[in-house]
């Protein structure tokens, strides 16, 4: 990214374009209240964290995660396909990597090549499976890997 682009974080007012960039990136986009939900609990015990990509004055995408007691699990991430393959993903995991203390876990649909690819890049390794993981809008299952980076 270049000089004048920011990472930011993310806050619970931001939902309503969290849920438009997720519908261009995501075949089963989250609700907009389900964005609020989440964003709602950063004073919780388990709190969700996330920061938002601009480039160019425009949200360009993001990354959601929960802080639990031993390790954070990232809920969800995305850039949106106008910006995609500009390293703006990689920032953001960069980002993410360098504010948590704990080992990092995701799950990723096995056909997802570019995402396993960018976390491969990024020292995460797949520790186990999830058979039958997703539906797509067809309603075919797709296996997850669980995948882990550790700090
Ligand atoms: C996965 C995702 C977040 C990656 O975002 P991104 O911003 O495109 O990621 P990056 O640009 O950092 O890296 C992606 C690719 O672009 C390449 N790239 C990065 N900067 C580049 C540049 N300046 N020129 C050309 N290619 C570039 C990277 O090398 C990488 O290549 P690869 O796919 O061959 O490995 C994005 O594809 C996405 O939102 N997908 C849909 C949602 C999704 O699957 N989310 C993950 C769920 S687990």
């Amino acid at each position: 990214m270049l000089r004048n682009d920011k990472i930011l974080p993310l806050h619970v007012a931001q939902s309503p374009f969290l849920a438009l960039i997720h519908q261009e990136c995501f075949e089963k986009p989250w609700e907009e209240t389900f964005f609020a939900t989440l964003l709602s609990e950063e004073q919780t015990i388990c709190p969700v964290v996330g920061w938002l990509a601009v480039k160019d004055e425009q949200p360009a995408g993001f990354i959601l995660a929960r802080n639990q007691i031993t390790q954070t699990e990232i809920l969800t991430f995305c850039v949106r396909p106008f910006f995609q393959k500009q390293g703006i993903g990689a920032c953001l995991l960069e980002h993410l990597q360098s504010n948590t203390s704990h080992p990092l876990l995701l799950e990723v649909a096995v056909d997802n090549q570019t995402a396993i690819s960018l976390y491969q890049r990024h020292k995460f390794e797949v520790i186990g499976n999830r058979p039958q993981y997703y539906d797509n809008c067809q309603g075919a299952p797709t296996s997850a890997h669980v995948m882990r980076y550790r700090t």
